[in-house]
């Protein structure tokens, strides 16, 4: 029986909800069997609705409704309906009091949606639509309430009772069998919607801190983590307040509470959520010491901390009509905690590693058959719209208007921002607009990136003409369909251009018509499908260096030849276009290389390659982080997308031999490089020393791929002898590659090691499901049934399914199809539990029509049982049902 496709939400059908309700007041009991819900909702009909007579409906999801009332009078049944959706309650008055009495099971919740258990207590997630798992509501962020909770349970075994906001009660009682309770009462002073509504009941150790606002007010900090974790939640409290101190002085935004709670759980969908005053964590975001986190875990906890802290008023105090306007406080969110990188880390490295990030999952994603606007116009199961689009494009979207406004202007439309729309739910038309009257751009062509999906071409072609000095540049743009969508009317995009002269310096760009240069590097607004743009007293003809800094989010095409790419390698101001010239060098003779295999001819990397990374290493010791990132090589997944019919078995083979060779031409060079990056002292996550460590761990995977022995020794010998958890899992990883006794060795001794550090095994699981051994998936299928491994945790099969379905392209793109009939198996395995992190891991099928027929029938079949699968969630249908259509 095959399940139905599930309704489409359109933005278009949007309307001002029927009520809105001014308070909510909830009463939340957990017992050992049940946990009881009672809430007292301020209702008034909304001025603004389109039928003043409409009935009350609220959303209601797995509740059992034990009672329900209107101004102090029971409902009887048959005055109201009920489904497994809604309540509906008919012939309301304008203005009313309604109770509803509920019982959840938190204890059955796999969905970790509403209110659920893990292991230390009970735990909240309700963006988007959890809210409506815990009690009767209109849960849709336009409706914004003030939220009283009070949490009542057993003593001893919860001795931890969170809501949102200031605690102002609490007090002692007894159960009806004679147990210790206790409760607390939490006053949310903001009017927040209620996918911001947080609360915890659990037991958990507590680190506090003190933040003084640069207005003066002391507010308390406090990071709860599992009882005994205490001595890894320093980092997170450093993270904290970093974030708070640079967005006082980056963005004159203050901590408006008087206490800021983070929560650290083991079971949760995403990484993060900003509920008001009470952030609840994965604890991969919180947890780290130096022995079980490396330099990338401790980066992405000042990130993700410095994210939901800074949604506290990007998302919080200005909120979302609704969730096609997601990318309003996500994309800006992003773009602050990016900034937030930059200043703490090191700016180019950071935007290195975000535009790897970009093309490595929206720009598939963009031409799949996800591909959405940043501002979507419609969806199924809101969820899957948690994307690289939303997130990372929205950044992009961001960023653009930050190049075409300036800083400055910028920051006048952040204050415009939120002098207008302080305690709203808005849209993004809102956000652009105060961008546009602060700074006196007119940005209503730029509007067009929120509406219109896919990734635009930039084709540069030029000119030079040594008579005249003249050089011109022509520029075309261009869009892909997506679905839904053939035409794509031009976008407005900012190109930073610069053109780099012979002797390595950048040429004073005087445009045609200008009297004087202003600049060496300029920012050129592409907004006809055509342009020309000619700069005057050029004296030689430059190397142009285009797309500075990646101003837009586009695939640029100029056809550079060798001698172009490695000038612009070595000489380019633009920091990230000294990295994108080495990109598109190794890119496209490594395309060259996987047309050379399958035409029978001989291939590998040529000499010009190996030379022009043989450079930048020697030039490393300048920017050890910067030599790192320019010294790894495109990914498969980079590569197939280059492709219009993918070959993982060719890319695989062209990228392994690439590496091959570098570790054997530069072997010397890179035992330097290995010896030479060794950081002395004790440990630090700072950009500096993990820049060395990063240098220091690829020279070692080069060094390993020349394949001697020796080298082999060196890795296990770091391995065994590793003082931090980045070196350690470095080695471990090269070994996780290669066919040898070692390798069983290290995985071995390294389970023995972390097997009660739950997210130390996630780096083990996922070791061995990215490894590139044949026997991949055969491990991968043995350790679905390790008892590391449960398909309950999230985290455990990100590490496991995630990493073999996403970040192993060969094996899962295996020609037998067996990858894609495991992923299958697990993603209708996942869906019975949990819909939303199934949906996640049913998202590797989303580019199976670029491979070839045969793997694209195996993975049409495997599609197909998906959809087939009788009971499947909204979710996973939603992402089936587009990927075969
Ligand atoms: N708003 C969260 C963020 O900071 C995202 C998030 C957390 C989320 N948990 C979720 C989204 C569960 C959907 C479902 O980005
Ligand atoms: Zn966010």
């Amino acid at each position: 029986m095959a399940s139905a496709t599930p309704a489409t939400i359109y933005l278009k059908d949007y309307t001002p909800p029927a009520f809105l309700i001014s308070s909510v007041d909830l009463d939340v009991a957990v017992f050992e069997e049940h946990t009881r819900v009672a809430s007292r909702l301020h209702v008034q009909r909304n001025p603004a609705a389109a039928d003043p007579a409409a009935a009350l409906v609220l959303d209601g999801e797995e509740l059992v409704l034990e009672s329900v009332s209107l101004d102090g009078h029971r409902l009887e049944e048959g005055t109201y309906t009920l489904t497994s959706e809604r309540l509906t309650i008919p012939g309301v008055p304008d203005a009313f009091v309604l109770e509803t009495v509920c019982r959840i099971r938190p204890q059955d919740n796999t969905k970790l949606s509403g209110f659920y258990v893990s292991k230390d207590g009970c735990f909240t997630q309700c963006e988007a639509e959890g809210f409506r798992r815990i009690t009767f509501f209109i849960d849709r962020p336009d409706v914004m309430s003030r939220y009283t909770a009070t949490l009542h349970a057993d003593r001893r075994r919860y001795p931890v009772l969170l809501s949102n906001g200031n605690l102002v009660d609490l007090g002692d009682e007894v159960s009806s069998s004679g147990a210790p309770r206790h409760w607390a009462k939490w006053v949310d002073p903001f009017p927040k919607p209620s996918y911001l509504f947080a609360m915890v009941v659990a037991k958990l150790d507590v680190l506090e801190d003190t933040f003084v606002t640069r207005s003066g007010k002391h507010a308390r900090l406090a990071i709860y983590v599992e009882p005994g974790k205490l001595d890894q939640a320093d980092f997170a409290m450093q993270s904290l307040k970093k974030a708070m101190k640079w967005d006082e002085d980056v963005f004159g935004l203050e901590l408006d509470l008087d206490q800021y709670m983070i929560v650290a759980v083991g079971d949760f969908n995403m990484g993060a959520m900003e509920n008001k005053g009470l952030n609840i964590f994965n604890t991969k975001y919180v947890l780290a010491r130096p022995d079980i986190a490396t330099d990338i875990d401790y980066q992405n906890i000042d990130r993700v901390v410095a994210h939901e802290y800074f949604h506290n008023w990007t998302g919080n105090r200005v909120t979302c009509r609704d969730w096609f306007q997601l990318s309003l406080k996500e994309g800006l969110t992003v773009f602050r905690d990016q900034e937030f990188g930059a200043d703490v880390y090191s700016r180019s490295v950071q935007r290195i590693r975000e535009v790897r990030d970009l093309r490595a999952r929206q720009f598939p994603e963009d031409a799949g058959p996800m591909a959405h606007p940043v501002r979507p116009q419609s969806y199924m199961e809101i969820s899957n719209f948690y994307t690289a689009t939303v997130y990372q494009k929205g950044a992009e979207v961001v960023r653009m208007i930050h190049t075409l406004i300036g800083a400055r202007n910028f920051r006048k439309g952040m204050d415009l921002y939120f002098q207008r729309h302080d305690g709203q739910a808005v849209t993004t038309d809102d956000f652009v607009q105060a961008m546009a009257d602060a700074s006196g751009v007119d940005l209503t062509h730029f509007k067009r990136w929120y509406d219109q999906a896919g990734t635009p071409t930039l084709e540069v072609t030029d000119t030079y003409d040594s008579k005249s000095k003249r050089y011109t540049a022509t520029i075309r743009q261009s869009c892909p369909s997506t679905p839904g969508r053939l035409t794509k009317a031009p976008f407005h995009i900012p190109l930073v251009l610069g053109l780099v002269a012979a002797d390595g310096t950048d040429i004073p760009l005087q445009l045609e018509g200008e009297s004087a240069a202003p600049a060496s590097t300029r920012v050129l607004s592409v907004t006809q499908p055509e342009h020309r743009f000619t700069f005057v007293n050029v004296a030689e003809r430059p190397v142009p260096s285009l797309a500075r800094n990646f101003s837009a989010p586009v695939t640029l095409k100029y056809d550079y030849d060798v001698p172009r790419l490695t000038h612009l390698m070595a000489n380019d101001t633009d920091a990230f276009n000294r990295w994108e010239a080495g990109q598109r060098l190794a890119t496209t003779l490594m395309l060259k290389s996987v047309e050379d295999l399958q035409a029978g001819r001989s291939f590998g990397a040529p000499e010009a390659f190996i030379d022009a990374f043989g450079r930048v290493l020697a030039d490393a010791p300048r920017d050890p982080a910067f030599a790192a990132e320019a010294l790894t090589l495109p990914s498969e997944t980079f590569i197939a997308e280059q492709m219009d019919v993918v070959d993982p078995d060719a890319i695989h083979a062209v990228r392994t031999r690439f590496a091959r060779k570098i570790g054997e031409v530069l072997a010397d060079e890179l035992l330097a490089a290995y010896r030479g990056n060794a950081v002395p002292g004790p440990y630090s996550p700072d950009a500096e020393s993990a820049g060395r460590r990063a240098l220091r761990n690829l020279s070692l995977a080069y060094v390993m791929e020349g394949g001697t022995q020796a080298a082999c020794d060196l890795v296990f010998e770091q391995f065994s002898t590793a003082g931090n958890m980045t070196d350690a899992i470095a080695a471990l990883l090269v070994l996780a590659d290669f066919d040898c006794g070692e390798r069983t060795k290290a995985l071995e001794s390294f389970y023995e090691q972390w097997k009660d550090e739950p997210l130390v095994i996630d780096k083990w699981l996922r070791a061995q499901a990215i490894s590139r051994l044949p026997g991949t998936l055969a491990e991968v299928k043995r350790l679905t049934g390790h008892p590391a491994f449960s398909i309950r945790n999230p985290n455990k099969v990100y590490a496991l399914i995630g990493g073999f379905s996403m970040a192993n392209h060969v094996r899962f793109h295996a020609a037998d199809g067996s990858g894609y009939d495991f992923v299958a198996d697990q993603v209708i395995a996942l869906d019975a539990l949990n819909p939303q992190v199934a949906a996640r891991i049913a998202r590797a099928f989303d580019r199976w029509r670029k491979f070839d027929s045969i793997r694209q029938a195996h993975a049409r079949a495997a599609l197909e049982r998906i959809g087939r699968t009788t009971g499947l969630s909204k979710d996973v249908a939603e992402i089936a049902t587009k990927a075969l259509s």
